[in-house]
């Protein structure tokens, strides 16, 4: 895959820059502006080399129609803000645009269309569509590694149409998520949480053979315990999943990699309650097991110290609570105190790791952390993401 930073004669060259600046928003309040702070190199790199840039990106799931509170305007000024230079936010049909109309004056420096969703024919993949946003720039660059498992005409399609490369922040991402998949350094673990062990049973088997340890906390945490026979009262649980486990432990058992769940808990009665550690033997019926317990935590320490690759997704409990939140912070403590040291290669991804993360302030401690969401999980699973497939 050729990165735009490679590329040599960037010089007055208009490159179609496609965003993953889908940021939550709630009343044009931007929530969280992760994503946007993260290609800010990208497109400082664009221009000191002296390019005009074209940024194409979506808010939300408009589904080809114009929903103004789905509109790039608060994107668009945050960006500006961050960059502190201007961005014209174009609010015309792409599809209306020829090449002639852009950068028309010539201190122009960046533009931005208007949520690319709004237009049909970008979830279709159309090709037309795709070729006429071609038409508009020489050279496209997909900076949007959290879109790529997306088969659309601004992901896909276009890059029939036009010299197509990954950007600054895809290429590290890619790197990060190589070094914990192919270029894996053991001994591993995988720290894995979530509410339903079925939306990650793709993932546990596709990196299993590879990973020395795989430690299921949260809500996947409960359906092992009941599988094992506890009795979790009210908690969490996925219905029906026992072939599911089942396999998880006949691969185990196969691939020799460990399966480490919670040996005591913190239990509450409901999710706003306070918490009291309990032994697995001993959760009464009105009870929600909410936490990992101090023995777990203990644990799973011991095993990050030897660790040295970590892959994280999902926290080990309900951190939204305080009183719950102890699992998680204690194991984003330990893997920063061996980041600090230099003796893990860490990687955390998914919305809320990167909660956690934010909350106890390890985001710039782990060696990368993705803002990818369905992305992440897909690459982790071993799937082709159309994205990269078309750049590769
Ligand atoms: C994301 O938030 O994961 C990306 O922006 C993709 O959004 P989508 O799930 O609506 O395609």
């Amino acid at each position: 895959m050729k990165n735009i930073k490679d590329q040599i004669g960037l010089k007055n060259k208009r490159i179609l820059l496609r965003l993953d600046l889908n940021v939550p928003l709630n009343n044009d309040k931007i929530i969280d502006s992760n994503r946007i702070d993260k290609i800010i190199p990208t497109i400082n790199y664009l221009l000191k080399n002296n390019s005009k840039i074209i940024i194409l990106t979506h808010v939300g799931r408009p589904k080809g129609k114009i929903i103004n509170d789905l509109s790039l305007k608060p994107v668009c000024t945050n960006l500006k803000k961050k960059i502190h230079a201007d961005i014209k936010l174009v609010l015309k049909n792409p599809k209306e645009i020829d090449r002639s109309e852009l950068f028309v004056n010539p201190n122009e420096r960046i533009i931005m269309f208007e949520n690319i969703r709004f237009c049909a024919e970008e979830e279709k993949n159309d090709a037309s569509f795709a070729k006429h946003l071609a038409s508009l720039a020489d050279i496209y660059v997909n900076d949007a590694f959290s879109c790529s498992h997306r088969a659309h005409a601004s992901i896909f399609e276009i890059t029939k149409f036009i010299p197509s490369y990954c950007g600054l922040q895809m290429g590290n991402e890619i790197n990060a998520l190589k070094k914990v998949t192919i270029k894996i350094k053991k001994p591993t673990t995988c720290i894995i949480g979530g509410s339903k062990i079925s939306t990650k049973i793709n993932i546990i088997k596709n990196i299993m053979p590879k990973f020395n340890n795989i430690i299921i906390v949260g809500g996947m945490g409960n359906n092992i315990l009941e599988y094992k026979g506890y009795n979790i009262g009210k908690s969490l649980r996925e219905k029906n999943c026992k072939e599911t486990i089942d396999e998880i432990f006949a691969i185990s058992k196969k691939s020799g990699s460990k399966i480490i769940y919670p040996e005591d808990v913190l239990v509450g009665k409901n999710l706003n309650g306070s918490s009291k550690v309990k032994e697995l033997d001993n959760i009464d019926k009105d009870e929600l097991i909410l936490d990992i317990g101090p023995k777990t935590i203990k644990k799973i320490a011991n095993i990050i110290e030897e660790t040295n690759t970590i892959l994280w997704n999902g926290p080990a409990g309900y951190f939204e609570n305080p009183n719950f939140a102890k699992g998680s912070f204690e194991i984003a403590k330990k893997i920063v105190e061996k980041n600090k040291a230099k003796t893990i290669y860490s990687v955390a991804g998914g919305g809320d790791t990167v909660a956690v993360l934010n909350i106890v302030g390890a985001v710039n401690n782990f060696n990368f952390v993705s803002t990818a969401g369905g992305a992440f999980l897909e690459y982790l699973e071993g799937k082709k993401l159309p994205g990269i497939t078309a750049l590769d």
